[in-house]
């Protein structure tokens, strides 16, 4: 058996350490705009098993694939709607994934057996330095144990796949914060399959209106959004805390806030999204807040929902899904 030290991940910046690995069917966390993602070679079943097995990801949950060029994402799609068109034009490289219809080169493990495969140019200068120099695309969901929180630093990632992942990538704390919007097409209509780091609003203004999903444990067309995800362990309430105060002391209680702390819960217990009240700003800073509060010496968390317009509606669908059991 290795020493425990030699089996802990590398973090660094080394793109030609990360490409060798890649191409020997190893996995990778990699840095996006928007979370950490655990990459390998989407081409390759044994690969993409690789990713499942370290997420302890159910194989009914399809994968994102990754690459930095539009021609390159035409060789592994049949086509490119008009509308899918103009989103990438407007929004690649960014945090927008498209559902195209798939080319048989993606193996089925990658889509969950769909006829349609998930698409992204992300905007990271690390990654798309590495995507540039891959013939492959890659395969990244982000890089969490399944069901917790996407990982925005490296350190993240390596706090809980460390063991696991033999290379970190590390470009640094996501800029965005939040995963991508996912986009798909079906009958001529244009739906919204999860909320994510470009907003509806900026969404509709490229390609008119489009309908926004509504999520179930049970959609086999989104199978990916289930309801209980980007959950910390402890239990999270979207309920105004007063309404819980008797039944825990102050120092029991973490609050997750937009824009100011409350008095009667101390300071180191709580987390301010953005003083300024910008949803950007939260947005960034949303998963690394739960996380501090989930390792915070507190029995419950409290998160206040922020205003249900741009990048706030995805910050609260996490929160809803944070907050579901
Ligand atoms: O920002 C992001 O999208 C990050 C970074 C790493 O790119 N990736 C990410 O991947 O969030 P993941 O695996 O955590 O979430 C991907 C979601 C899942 O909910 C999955 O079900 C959905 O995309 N998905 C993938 N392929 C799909 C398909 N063909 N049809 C419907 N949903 C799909
Ligand atoms: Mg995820």
């Amino acid at each position: 058996m290795l020493p425990f030290a030699s089996r802990v991940s590398v973090v660094g910046t080394d793109i030609d350490r990360a490409c060798a690995l890649l191409k020997e069917d190893q996995v990778v966390a990699i840095p996006t705009e928007t979370v950490y993602g655990l990459a390998g070679n989407a081409l390759r079943t044994e690969a993409v098993a690789r990713i499942f097995e370290v997420k302890n990801r159910p194989t009914f949950d399809p994968l994102i694939v990754h690459t930095d060029c539009l021609e390159k994402v035409l060789r592994f799609v049949r086509e490119m709607p008009e509308r899918a068109q103009r989103l990438a034009e407007r929004f690649w490289p960014g945090p927008l994934t498209l559902l195209l219809p798939r080319q048989d080169l993606i193996p089925d493990l990658v889509t969950a057996g769909l006829d349609t495969v998930a698409v992204r140019i992300p905007n990271h200068p690390l990654t798309r330095s590495l995507l540039a120099r891959l013939d492959f695309p890659l395969a990244a969901p982000s890089a969490n144990p399944f069901g917790y929180i996407s990982p925005t630093t490296a350190q993240h990632v390596q706090n809980q796949l460390g063991t696991q992942v033999p290379y970190i990538l590390d470009g640094g704390p996501c800029q965005i914060g939040i995963e991508s919007t996912i986009v798909g097409f079906e009958l001529g209509r244009a739906l919204v399959y999860r909320l994510g780091g470009i907003s509806v609003e900026d969404v509709e203004k490229a390609i008119g209106p489009v309908e926004v999903m509504t999520h179930s444990t049970s959609n086999p067309r989104a199978p990916g959004s289930l309801q209980s995800h980007y959950a910390p362990r402890k239990p999270v309430f979207i309920r105004e805390w007063e309404s819980l105060s008797n039944e825990y002391p102050p120092e029991a209680i973490g609050l997750l806030r937009f824009t100011e702390l409350l008095s009667a819960v101390p300071t180191r217990n709580q987390v301010v999204l953005s003083a300024k009240g910008d949803l950007s700003e939260a947005a960034q800073h949303l998963f690394a807040g739960l996380r501090s509060l989930d390792t915070a010496p507190v029995k419950v968390i409290f998160a206040e929902l922020l205003p249900e317009k741009g990048l706030g509606r995805a910050i609260n669908d996490r929160l809803r899904r944070a907050a579901a059991k």
